[in-house]
């Protein structure tokens, strides 16, 4: 019992808000003592996982946002259908929160919001907080359509947040999704913590987050089982980090794919440390389609990753060509470069364990390796490298196949 009250969202903001004045001595924030609270059930939203809330969240939610104070949405325990909410902006208020302690559930049909991109949305908000809650997108039916092999929608997103910013999402769980389950795209300053991913390693194009077109998005502490990539990011996304994220079942963590088109923005500055990868297909990867394209990744680290059984735990990949066509003359333009692992270590499933299949047009420089150890069950595993220039520094196993780069000075390197 004790428990349940402490895991409550609501507590959890009594607790925030306790601290909060604790530290300020003077006297309390008038926009946050006066916070209005909204909850779903009072607009006639019902907990009985049949009836359609839709529309009683969109009203909590027109509240919320026109609400020239500290606005509070509340959602209490209990399976809440809902068929589709687009929460939108601009809003009034510059401090939303939704606070969840129930679940919402997606209709289980797969041709309700199958074409309609995404379940849940945030777009153009401003300073919105998500805590807690369940979103369970109910996608058994899309998935089994789709490995059918029939034709089928493309499926839903659980959350898409677009075009926003200084938005908070904790301890949110998204079960199941159609498709990828969490976008965000177009928005700066957003942190993620604490999220849990989870649905079959088995179902298809389930990323568990996808980052596009973003900048300074932070995901902390987040668990990932999913049946696609774990996190994937897409072109435009600058100032990432990423610590604390356990993946598998999945795909792993993927910048990429990158340079589908020719005109695209690059990805840089971009932490990855302390992943650990568990019977993924890969650990990290880079992926860019093998055509022409003015796309880019650099300024990468990644830092402190333990892989368990992984199938390419570092991989490189500019030859990414689904089904052999669209990629005319077959050599990426994405440039790769300053790339660093750092504190790489576990094991392999294959014996490849690292593969850098860079471009043969533009080749990929600045690659760093330092303290990397990975085996292929109790031998040694290999390394391969085309198109790939860099250094290797302390322990590096399997050993670096790097071509030194042609200005470097060889004393340097032993
Ligand atoms: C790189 O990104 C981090 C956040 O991940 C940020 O704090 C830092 O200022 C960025 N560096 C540059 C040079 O933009």
């Amino acid at each position: 019992m004790a428990e349940l009250i402490i895991n409550t969202c609501l507590n959890y903001l009594v607790l925030a808000l306790s601290i909060f004045f604790f530290f300020l001595s003077e006297s309390p924030s008038p926009a946050h003592a006066a916070s209005v609270q909204y909850n779903v059930v009072s607009f006639g939203a019902k907990a009985d996982g049949k009836t359609d809330s839709s529309k009683a969240f969109l009203s909590a939610w027109a509240s919320a946002c026109g609400s020239t104070r500290a606005a509070t949405i509340y959602v209490p325990r209990g399976r809440f259908l809902v068929r589709s909410a687009s929460f939108n902006g601009p809003c009034k208020s510059s401090a939303i929160t939704v606070c969840i302690d129930g679940t919402l559930v997606a209709p289980s049909n797969r041709n309700v919001n199958g074409n309609a991109g995404s379940w849940i949305v945030f777009r153009r908000v401003y300073g919105v907080s998500v805590i807690g809650g369940t979103l369970d997108g109910q996608g058994m039916g899309l998935w089994a359509c789709k490995l059918s092999g029939k034709s089928c929608p493309s499926g839903a997103t659980n959350l898409m947040i677009s075009n926003s910013e200084n938005i908070l999402v904790s301890g949110l769980r998204s079960l199941n999704s159609q498709m990828f389950h969490i976008v965000i795209s177009g928005c700066q300053n957003l942190k993620m913590q604490g999220v849990k991913v989870s649905a079959p390693g088995t179902s298809p194009n389930t990323d568990g987050i996808h980052v596009t077109a973003s900048t300074g998005v932070t995901i902390l502490d987040s668990k990932i089982g999913t049946g696609d990539d774990c996190v994937s990011i897409g072109p435009g996304s600058n100032n990432l980090w990423i610590e604390n994220v356990a993946c598998g079942p999945g795909h792993g963590i993927s910048i990429g794919s990158l340079g589908q088109e020719q005109e695209e923005d690059g990805v840089q500055n971009m932490t990855v440390k302390m992943v650990a990868f568990t019977g993924t297909q890969n650990g990290l990867r880079i992926k860019s389609w093998a055509r022409p394209s003015n796309g880019f990744a650099r300024n990468i680290l990644f830092q402190h990753a333990i892989m368990n059984n992984v199938q390419n735990p570092i991989v490189i990949d500019q030859n990414y060509c689904p089904d052999n066509s669209g990629c005319p003359n077959k050599a990426s333009g994405v440039r790769v470069s300053d790339i660093t692992y750092q504190d790489i270590y576990g094991t392999s499933a294959t014996l490849v364990a690292v593969k850098f299949d860079c471009s043969s047009k533009y080749l990929c420089t600045g690659i760093r390796m330092q303290d990397v150890k990975l085996t292929y069950w109790n031998q040694v595993s290999t390394a391969s490298c085309a198109h790939a220039d860099g250094t290797a520094s302390g322990l590096v196993q399997p050993s670096s196949c790097l071509s030194l780069p042609q200005n470097y000075k060889t004393e340097n390197y032993f």
